[in-house]
């Protein structure tokens, strides 16, 4: 949550500043601001709401000065104001910050004794005065951050420019990601040098990354970059060459980012496949050999939101295909269970960003506790992807629309190669179901290209439910955690009350709150649990529920394509995001970037 930006450059840096951060809006959009050191003074700017307001004051009078540092807010301490937008400026710092300083009180209070008194409710602002107090008592300027650093307790990217020191910047990251990018040395070895919440952000001016890891700080010369570990000991992050392709950024020809993901995912998925499966053999293609899941007693799968709806559902096919007990939980309720270990334990963090603070915890936790760690990313240089012993990339490329629809999707297909593997690993699998299996998950490209062909009808169905006030989603087997994701859809963009109960449930409680006209989707099961189903159909229905029933049979109000099992719910997911999506359009609310979210949660 928040995107920084930070760029030291040979040129005036407020254009590209704003630039950097529109590649980071989707990490928070409450506020934006920039701060241009020109000269011995440094220039800030702030606007509340979107880039575009800030972008609006800037056009007729942007600061000049060639190094800087920007801001995109999703707040955490205080409202989104313009005293409490970053940067903020005390003193002779001006600073912008992602993450939360956890003992901000304690540090306010003592800045209070010392007669410092601060203008906004953040715990930014706290860090700023700080370091501005810390400046007056240190011999250099590297000092006061270091000491600035040990007195910070919580999660934190931090980038820092000061008045009198035009040529600098410091930055800093303690569970918050944070790279440096580089540009083209010039002939006496100086360069433009970057900075960024993440890779996309800096993607416009280089290729070449480092990421900083926890406890890193690195002052940012114009002629140097200097790292330093938690210890203060100099040390050097391996420049890593991006790929161009995780940076292509634009909308097509579609209205926003969401509709293009979806429309995406017959690519997406084709990409992954090939990556995964050798279609003409019907197998799979080696991947992971260092993981041996017949030597493991359990998996266990965690993630948040949709990530977590996606391992949900592929616990039923692990168990099922693999034979081997699942565990799944919200990444935020494990890291602090006192869960009992084997030791023999796969675990797997499902992430679109990588980043997710609370799975990234978690996951950290876990080291050394267990058999391996795995995790399937879409950014591969992620804070996740780079803790774990083994990585699966789903290779949807970047995922812009706060809500997740192509990730989720390539969740389901990576975690479903993975069950295959734990299959074939585990002796369990015979060699024709594999085959089958492949085959069916080879189909599915085609088949969420079907689809998406039901847009026009999904489309009238969504201006009819688009006035309900609460709209019930029922599923049983797997459709039960597509139900959740379909339900959380529908909430995040939408803003009408969704909720998901695995249909058998229904009569435990649920069934009260259905009235004459509520809303109710059920999927269809494929097989024998469709008469099941079925009856919780007629159950609502006969007590007056405006049912829409979703599935290959004739009788349903959405017809899909009558496929397999595994087919069928890539088919689902594919309904449920086109559904929550025009009646977000019908709505006319803010698809891509939705009311008090966003898309990467950094903070717990
Ligand atoms: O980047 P991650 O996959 O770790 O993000 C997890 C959730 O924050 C994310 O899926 C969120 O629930 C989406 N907004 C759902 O559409």
């Amino acid at each position: 949550m928040c995107g920084i930006v930070g760029i030291l450059g040979r040129s005036d840096v407020a254009e590209r500043l704003v630039n950097g951060l529109k590649r980071l809006e989707y990490r928070g959009y409450d506020s934006a601001g920039i701060a241009v050191v020109n000269g011995k003074s440094v220039d800030v700017r702030r606007a509340v709401g979107k880039l575009d307001n800030l972008t609006s004051a800037l056009a007729t009078d942007a600061p000049e000065g060639w190094v800087g540092i920007g801001h995109t807010r999703w707040a955490t301490h205080g409202a989104a104001t313009q005293t409490n937008a970053h940067p903020h400026k005390v003193g002779l710092v001006t600073l912008v910050h992602n993450g939360i300083i956890e003992n901000h009180a304690d540090l306010r209070s003592e800045l209070e004794t010392l007669g410092v008194h601060l203008s906004s409710e953040t715990d930014t602002e706290v860090a700023a005065a700080w370091l501005n107090h810390l400046l007056g008592r240190s011999k250099t300027l590297d000092d006061a951050f270091q000491k600035l650093l040990d007195k910070l307790v919580g999660s934190y990217a931090l980038a820092v420019v000061f008045e009198g020191y035009p040529e600098l910047i410091f930055v800093a990251r303690q569970g918050s990601p944070l790279a440096i990018g580089y540009g083209q040395p010039d002939a006496d070895g100086s360069m433009e040098v970057f900075v960024g919440s993440d890779a996309l952000a800096l993607a416009p001016f280089t290729d070449q990354v480092s990421y900083l890891e926890d406890g890193d700080w690195a002052a940012i010369h114009s002629d140097r970059v200097e790292i330093f570990n938690r210890n203060g000991a100099k040390i050097a992050r391996d420049v890593l060459t991006i790929a161009a392709q995780d940076f292509v950024v634009d909308k097509g020809p579609w209205p926003h980012y969401m509709r293009k993901e979806i429309e995406e995912q017959p690519d997406s998925l084709s990409r992954l496949l090939g990556t995964l499966v050798d279609s003409g053999a019907a197998n799979l293609k080696p991947c992971l050999e260092g993981i041996d899941f017949a030597k493991a007693d359990r998996i266990v799968l965690l993630a948040c939101g949709t990530a977590h709806y996606a391992c949900h559902l592929a616990s039923y096919w692990i168990e099922d295909i693999a034979r081997i007990p699942v565990e799944i939980d919200l990444a935020s309720e494990y890291r602090y269970r006192n869960r009992p270990l084997t030791g023999r334990e796969i675990v797997i963090a499902v992430s679109q960003s990588g980043e997710t603070a609370d799975t990234l915890s978690a996951l950290t936790a876990l080291a050394d506790q267990v058999a391996a760690r795995l995790a399937v990313v879409n950014v591969p240089t992620s804070s996740i992807a780079r803790v774990s012993d083994a990585i699966l990339n789903i290779q949807a490329g970047p995922e812009i629309g706060v809500a997740s629809t192509k990730a989720f999707t390539g969740q389901l297909m990576a975690l479903m190669a993975l069950a295959l593997k734990a299959g074939r690993d585990r002796g369990v699998l015979s060699e024709d179901r594999l085959g089958a299996l492949v085959t069916e998950l080879t189909s599915v490209p085609r088949i969420v290209g079907d689809t998406l062909r039901l847009a026009p009808e999904i489309d009238a169905l969504a201006r009819r439910l688009a006035p309900a006030s609460d709209i019930y989603f029922l599923g049983r087997d797997v459709n039960y955690p597509l139900a959740l994701e379909a339900a959380l859809k529908m909430k995040e963009i939408s803003y009408i009350h969704a909720e998901a109960y695995a249909a058998g449930e229904l009569k435990h409680g649920p069934i009260a709150l259905v009235e004459d006209g509520t809303p109710v989707i059920i999927f269809e099961n494929p097989g024998e649990l469709n008469e099941k189903t079925a009856s919780n159909a007629a159950e609502v229905a006969a007590r007056g529920a405006d049912l829409v029933t979703i599935g290959p049979s004739k009788n349903c109000a959405l017809r899909t394509t009558a496929v397999g099992p595994i087919a069928t719910t890539f088919s689902y997911a594919v309904v449920a995001q086109l559904l929550a999506y025009f009646v977000a359009v019908a709505k006319g609310t803010d698809v891509d970037q939705p009311r008090n979210l966003a898309k990467s949660v950094t903070v717990e």
